[in-house]
């Protein structure tokens, strides 16, 4: 296993290149089992979750292959339309198989994603809304089986505005005979990246973006070459990285419009920003103010950020709250960055942050990859050193983090470690 030894004290400053979105290659490589053929998908992240994803599809006789930001899949000989355990376990959002298999094979056998570290997290409006669009499922042993002739088109209305469910059934939709509508649809800019690839694949959809997708079936998609929308969490990260260190950071090749409302509570915690159409310039001030936020679907405060504010308040002179109302027991991250010195207590899904104490290096870890780059971006402040163990979680989600921090000027490297 590896773990991260960060020496705190030094401002970040200089310019990074944002790398392409996780959550919307997780769509983007599924959704490519809807058309047989080959997909060039640019701007692909070199992350853990895309090799797992990749792993997956290849248990199926998928052919997938990261070249230098470009990931080449050949979907032209499926062999199985199961997703094992042994994968879906390591990753949710293998789950997003499931609507474009049935929709495209008529079958799909996937594994129950089980627990996560931060609580249960249903699949139950995945399952509804197939469903509803016509699919026979049956749980077995463990796993989903989804069967259908042909889909046929209807009105799914999402108890609960989910990122993943919108996909599967917008994607399985695709394929379905009629018209299908989508009522509380994600608006996330990675449902509305994989909307526009389906697009390009023949699909006929109105409505990305907004909270009603209309998605008019076809009998045929073809495959399509795609470049992946920046990735707003990692952008968001690396900002709060430079408020905290009291830093100037130009981000390259990122989209400020999917991070308006993290840019505008930055500039109420005393930041200075500079956006422009593809790069954001932060120049952070002498001392953070503190600024409470709550997580909501998007464009709200995203819960994937909640632990990295948490972690930048710590810095702010004063008391601020988070709110969790996405997954209100997102909290693993808490009692380390206690372990750090932050002044930090949770009271149900809220954290109280008595900031401005000065933080200490110690060794800590999380059991997900926001809590765990949570503590490497307290680890950029505290006093000494910070061990950060098990980081094969952030490897799930941050593109050689510890390269980026240390050409802004971090020091920050990763070890290897005897622990099990
Ligand atoms: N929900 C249900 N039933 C369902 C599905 C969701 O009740 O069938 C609830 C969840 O419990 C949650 C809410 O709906 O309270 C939203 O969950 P959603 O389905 O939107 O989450 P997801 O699709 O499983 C994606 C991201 C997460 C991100 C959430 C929320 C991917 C691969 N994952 O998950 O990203 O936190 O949306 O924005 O896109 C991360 O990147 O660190 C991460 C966890």
């Amino acid at each position: 296993m590896d773990k991260f030894i960060v020496r705190g004290g030094n401002r970040l400053r200089g310019s990074i290149q944002i790398s392409g979105a996780k959550n919307a290659t997780l769509e983007l490589m599924p959704a490519a089992l809807l058309a047989p053929g080959t997909y060039s998908l640019r701007n692909t992240p070199n992350i853990r979750d895309v090799w797992t994803m990749s792993r997956l599809l290849g248990s199926m006789g998928i052919h997938a292959e990261l070249n230098d930001g470009e990931l080449f899949l050949d979907t032209r000989n499926l062999t199985s339309q199961e997703a094992p355990y042994e994968h879906v376990k390591k990753m949710r959002a293998s789950i997003h198989v499931l609507g474009p298999l049935v929709a495209r094979y008529g079958y799909a056998k996937v594994s129950l994603p089980g627990g996560c570290a931060w609580g249960p997290r249903p699949i139950d409006l995945h399952l509804k809304g197939l469903e509803r669009l016509g699919a026979e499922i049956e749980l077995d042993s463990g796993y989903i089986i989804a069967r259908a002739e042909r889909l046929k088109g209807t009105t799914i209305t999402l108890d609960v505005s989910s990122v993943g469910a919108t996909f599967n059934l917008m994607a399985a939709a695709t394929l379905a005979e009629g018209k299908t509508i989508i009522v509380n649809a994600a608006m996330e800019p990675e449902v509305t990246a994989a909307g526009r690839f389906l697009q390009k694949m023949g699909a006929e959809i109105e409505g990305l973006g907004t909270s009603g997708i209309t998605i008019c079936g076809v009998t045929d998609l073809m495959p399509s070459d795609e470049t992946t929308i920046p990735d707003r969490i990692e952008t968001a990260t690396l900002l709060a990285g430079v408020a905290m260190t009291g830093g100037e950071v130009t981000l390259q090749g990122t989209n400020p419009y999917h991070l308006s409302f993290i840019i505008e509570r930055l500039e109420e915690a005393g930041c200075e920003l500079d956006v422009n159409t593809n790069e954001i310039v932060l120049r952070a001030p002498d001392q953070l103010k503190p600024v409470s936020i709550t997580t909501a679907i998007y464009p709200g405060f995203p819960t994937d950020m909640q632990a990295q504010w948490t972690a930048m308040m710590a810095c702010a002179k004063g008391v601020s709250t988070i709110t969790e109302k996405i997954y209100t027991d997102r909290f693993s991250h808490v009692p380390e960055l206690a372990r750090l010195g932050c002044d930090v207590e949770v009271h149900e899904n809220r954290v109280i942050i008595k900031g401005g104490k000065s933080l200490k290096g110690a060794t800590v870890m999380s059991t997900d990859l926001r809590g765990s780059v949570a503590m490497v971006l307290a680890g950029l402040i505290a006093e000494g050193e910070t061990d950060v163990l098990r980081i094969y979680h952030l490897d799930r989600g941050y593109e050689r983090l510890e390269d980026k921090l240390r050409s802004l000027g971090a020091d920050i490297v990763r070890e290897k470690t005897e622990e099990f």
